[in-house]
């Protein structure tokens, strides 16, 4: 099977809409490690894209704070007032999809998983050696997919060995991985609609479970239209801002 896996894609309709076209073809399923809403414009969208086209979800803490599901006390004033905007345009029938979301992981097809943060807290993000560490010891399946962070990359683990696999570099469109048998992954295929990494582009990944390749990929999209509509919908100007810098 071949899986396209997308994750924070946080409401950016342009972005995903650039994503899931570039990919055409390429992919049978599509699996999404949470963070659907919050920070841009278009969560209703992203929503319906959502419950029409993916095979597997999981919740990400944007999702259970947008649909009431979690406070937001530790959020930043920027991010609390995207939430607030969020779920006053949420629509009754997405926000009840969003409160039902499953929480990670979970398995497909018996053989990975997905997770939004860590393996053991969907909440935790995989930053610093510890917590990667925990994760490892954690990891139920030997392929694990990620979130959370907005940072592409993966860890590879052979043995007692951890190696970092970096993003997709910034003069290059992909960065193609052979998972050796034997051998721990988690992986970040990148946030679709706001990345962190320093690269404005919308991260992704394919992933064929039959020949056991990974393919990191950053697209490109229409960035100005997205940050357009991010101001003219009264979101924080600071959020189209960011977006630029991959911050
Ligand atoms: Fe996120």
């Amino acid at each position: 099977m071949r899986y396209l896996i997308v994750s924070d894609i946080h409401a950016n309709l342009e972005a995903l809409n650039a994503v899931v076209a570039a990919n055409a073809g390429l992919y049978d399923q599509i699996l999404c490690c949470g963070d659907f809403v919050d920070y841009c414009a278009s969560p209703n969208e992203v929503c319906d894209w959502a419950r029409d086209n993916c095979n597997a979800v999981i919740r990400g803490n944007h999702d259970k704070a947008c649909c009431g599901l979690d406070n937001t006390d530790d959020y930043n004033p920027l991010a609390q007032a995207a939430v607030i905007w969020t779920m006053k345009t949420l629509t009754p029938s997405n926000t009840e999809w969003l409160r039902v979301l499953p929480k990670g992981p979970v398995w497909i097809e018996d053989a990975f998983q997905l997770v939004h943060g860590s393996p053991f807290d969907e909440d935790e993000y995989l930053l610093d050696v510890p917590e990667i560490l925990r994760a490892r010891q954690s990891m139920q399946a030997p392929l694990v997919f990620f979130g959370h962070t907005h940072l592409q990359g993966a860890i590879q683990f052979h043995g007692d060995q951890g190696g970092m696999i970096p993003a997709v570099a910034l003069n290059e469109s992909a960065r193609v991985i052979q998972i050796q048998p034997g051998d721990y992954y988690l992986v970040n295929p990148g946030s679709v609609g706001q990345p962190r990494d320093r690269d404005w582009r919308a991260g992704c990944a394919l992933y064929d479970s039959a020949s056991q390749e990974l393919v990191l990929r950053r697209i490109e999209y229409d960035l100005p239209a997205t940050q357009r509509r991010i101001v003219e919908s009264g979101l924080p100007p600071a959020l189209a801002d960011r977006l630029t810098r991959g911050q």
